[in-house]
């Protein structure tokens, strides 16, 4: 393990996109490739941290010098979390889908001939980041989410700090125009109880530098 601000802190990092079987044959999944928080556990680890890094199946590789989980599902990703626990902080980078499907089917679901399409019932997953927030007794002292917004960044990613109990949020804009979700770069506001902070642009790896000293400083207080 590397010297440094966080040497003896043990830091929860989820990352990439989750999938969500609908049958044996396919999955629900999404775009996220897994580099920032792939980052962030990377700058992280630099700094010293004993980082858990929980993933879903993403593009980019894991960091080397982590401790890699992989999992598929968001009820995967929450056990991994779980057991993860305890930590001093716990960040959430990863793109969870917010539904599977509502019932497991054990066989490729078939055409019937008819040429009706199926119809797909979904289940909500649970929300990660907001159960660590609002655990009674063991939370991490530092909570951090991300909020990927593609208008009004600032004041949905403020009520989503308030709604889940973070401490802290990293929001971005990903509409389509900035090319951030599977680019190098992120703009990023991060939303903490003293208002929100803009940040110019710049690569995800600085990003993560960057969020790696603001999380140290604050685990040192
Ligand atoms: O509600 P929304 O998906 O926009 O919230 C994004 C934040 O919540 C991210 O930090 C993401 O990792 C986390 N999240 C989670 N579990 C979910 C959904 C989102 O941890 N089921």
């Amino acid at each position: 393990l590397a010297d440094g601000p966080l040497k003896g802190r043990h830091i929860v990092v989820t990352s990439g996109p989750t999938h969500e079987p609908i049958d044996p044959v396919r999955y629900i999944a999404n775009r996220s490739s897994g580099a920032q928080g792939t980052a962030l556990a990377r700058a992280l680890a630099a700094l010293g941290a004993d980082v858990t890094f929980v993933t879903g199946p993403a593009t980019v590789p894991p960091p080397d010098g982590v401790k890699v989980v992989k999992v598929q599902t968001a009820r995967e990703m929450l056990a991994a979390v779980q057991t993860a626990l305890p930590a001093d902080a716990a960040v959430f980078a990863a793109a969870v889908a917010d539904w599977r499907m509502a019932e497991d089917h054990g066989q490729k679901i078939k055409k019937d001939g008819s040429g009706a399409p199926p119809v797909l019932s979904f289940a909500e997953n649970p929300d990660i980041l907001a159960t660590v927030s609002q655990m009674k007794t063991g939370r991490p002292k530092l909570v951090v989410g991300f909020a990927a917004e593609t208008e009004k960044v600032e004041a949905h990613a403020t009520a989503k700090r308030q709604r889940k109990g973070c401490d802290w949020i990293v929001a971005n804009d990903v509409s389509p125009v900035t090319g951030i979700m599977g680019g190098d770069e992120n703009a990023v506001v991060l939303i903490t109880d003293a208002g929100a902070d803009r940040w110019p642009r710049m690569r995800k790896s600085l990003v993560a530098n960057r969020l790696a000293e603001l999380i140290a400083e604050a685990l040192a207080q």
